[in-house]
């Protein structure tokens, strides 16, 4: 078992869940059985993280480009994600863990929206963790649509041309509110962003790993802490500047 310093927890962890797949392929099996696997993952890493005193984690659990795929796979996932959410409201309360979604959530078919925002307004007045979900999200498009939303403010004199600064820009992405992720795990060896939080991961710490989505578990996600608390942020600065030498 990793060790883990729970003075020095990241703040808010997110995940690029890759490798679905490739699990299901190994086993000779098809693409949604990765899936359906993957989402008990994710029921293991949000306990997890619930249980360790995390604040904030963001799933990435569709992008934009996602919807390009076999329409079958696709219907399976929003499935997959409504029926977790149908499922899991009563231990998000209980748990006191917050929804939050992230993305062009118009995008959703009528019903997984309504049975989101329907999850959200329940656990609204929860305050121990917040899960993000990013569905249907592009961080190119949060950054352009925060662009689109300053104009509009501007042209209706809400906000003042020189009051756009690096304070006052994050409150117009979807990630309002929320810190910047201390820490990005990217499972399944691939080593890219893939359009994920662009703006918020100016200075996260990346941790790549081989292991599958479906693979990930309670251990693996202590093992990143621990290699996350192994590491020293310097925010640009000088090692002797952070040790205050
Ligand atoms: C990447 O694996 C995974 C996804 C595109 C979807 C992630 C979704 C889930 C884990 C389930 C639904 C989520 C929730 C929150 C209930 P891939 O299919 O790209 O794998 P591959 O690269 O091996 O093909």
């Amino acid at each position: 078992m990793e060790e883990i310093d729970k003075e020095k927890l990241p703040r808010h962890i997110a995940v690029i869940m890759d490798g679905n797949g490739r699990w299901a392929k190994k086993k000779n099996r098809n693409r949604i059985s990765g899936h359906i696997k993957g989402v008990d993952a994710v029921r293991e890493v949000v306990t997890s993280c619930r249980e360790l005193g995390i604040g904030v984690l963001t799933l990435y659990a569709f992008s934009m480009e996602n919807w390009q795929r076999p329409k079958e796979e696709v219907a399976a996932l929003m499935g997959l994600l409504k029926e977790y959410l149908v499922k899991e409201c009563g231990e998000m309360v209980k748990n006191h863990i917050r929804l939050c979604a992230i993305g062009r959530l118009e995008d959703l078919p009528a019903d997984v929206r309504a049975t989101l925002e329907e999850t959200i307004k329940k656990t609204e007045k929860c305050d121990g963790m917040i899960l993000n979900l990013a569905l249907s999200y592009g961080g190119r498009s949060e950054i352009l649509h925060a662009v689109r939303e300053i104009i509009s403010d501007l042209r209706k004199g809400k906000i003042r041309e020189e009051e756009i600064d690096l304070s006052s820009f994050p409150q117009y992405l979807w990630t309002k509110g929320l810190p910047d992720p201390d820490l990005l795990i990217r499972t399944s060896g691939e080593s890219r962003i893939s359009n994920f939080l662009l703006y918020q991961i100016a200075y996260t710490e990346l941790y790549l790993t081989e292991t599958l989505w479906p693979d990930f578990n309670r251990e693996e996600l202590l093992k990143a802490i621990a290699d996350y608390q192994s590491r020293e942020r310097r925010f640009g600065l000088t090692s002797e500047q952070i040790n205050g030498l």
